[in-house]
């Protein structure tokens, strides 16, 4: 058993035979298809160290952006059937879901609407979201302009947003809007920016942490790794509310069931536990 595997057997507090298993809800996998694995190889070792940490569930995610026109809906549906037929003759229990990772721009609705992007799982639920680089967007208007079409926001790696992260009421005003928060495992387990462990700590009590990604991009660099995050995260929220976390509403979102999340708390009720007055 490898440490993060034993790290996740802690957390969980039973076997690895009977863990719940996790989800990856922001993992890139097509080979070849952007700044993720390279080669078909790759993305099958970054699969089986996935297994390894007791994921069954992950994103086939590709960036969809200016950076990337050829990563069409339907190039990133393909990708992920070649790499689901690979995981099969090779006997890797991993289920993998199309996935797009959509850069924000202007445009973004009428793409949408016009089909080149594609939503998580391809269930037409939920759209994985990232901000240009270097700016921070304001996702309400769109995430107003989805909700009669039954589409969500998640916003991928949260914890990048200083303007979010350090706004309690701004995130829970998103969540009430709709939109659910996704936050890297690396950066609970290992923050690297100061400040960012307060934040995400004060994230996690608040419940405003609903999914979980690794973000992996390869084997050599950002592995896929999500267990001790999720060992993190239960310090922050508990053992139960961890696993939810980490496992059952990625697992949700992934294969397109209802994903529901508690109501943010009263504003009063925790902005006078964090911050007095
Ligand atoms: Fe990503």
């Amino acid at each position: 058993m490898c440490d993060d595997t034993r790290a996740l057997s802690a957390v969980c507090g039973m076997s690895r035979s009977v863990m719940v298993p996790l989800a990856d809800t922001h993992v890139h996998l097509l080979a070849g298809l952007d700044d993720g694995p390279p080669t078909p190889d790759v993305a099958l070792a970054m699969c089986r160290l996935l297994v390894a940490e007791g994921v069954r569930h992950a994103t086939a995610l590709a960036h969809q952006n200016p950076g990337y026109p050829d990563n069409t809906a339907d190039r990133l549906r393909a990708a992920a059937a070649a790499l689901a037929v690979q995981l099969a003759e090779q006997k890797i229990p991993l289920s993998v879901h199309p996935t797009g990772e959509i850069m924000l721009t202007p445009a973004t609705l009428d793409e949408w609407r016009a089909g080149r992007l594609l939503s998580v799982g391809d269930h037409r639920q939920w759209l994985l979201v990232e901000m240009p680089h270097d700016k921070f967007v304001d996702v309400l208007p769109l995430a107003e302009a989805l909700k009669p079409e039954g589409v969500g926001l998640i916003v991928a790696h949260a914890e990048r947003y200083g303007p979010l992260l350090d706004d309690p009421a701004l995130t829970a005003q998103w969540i009430a809007a709709g939109c659910r928060i996704q936050v890297t495992a690396r950066a609970l387990a290992d923050p690297w920016e100061p400040g960012q462990d307060e934040a995400l700590e004060r994230w996690a009590k608040c419940g405003f942490i609903h999914l979980l990604g690794s973000d992996g991009h390869g084997i050599d660099r950002r592995r896929p790794v999500l267990a001790a995050g999720v060992a993190r995260l239960a310090k922050w929220v508990g053992r139960a509310q961890a696993r939810r976390i980490a496992g059952e509403w990625g697992r949700a979102v992934l294969e397109g069931e209802p994903f529901t999340v508690p109501p943010c708390p009263p504003r009063r009720g925790w902005f006078t536990r964090l911050f007095g007055g």
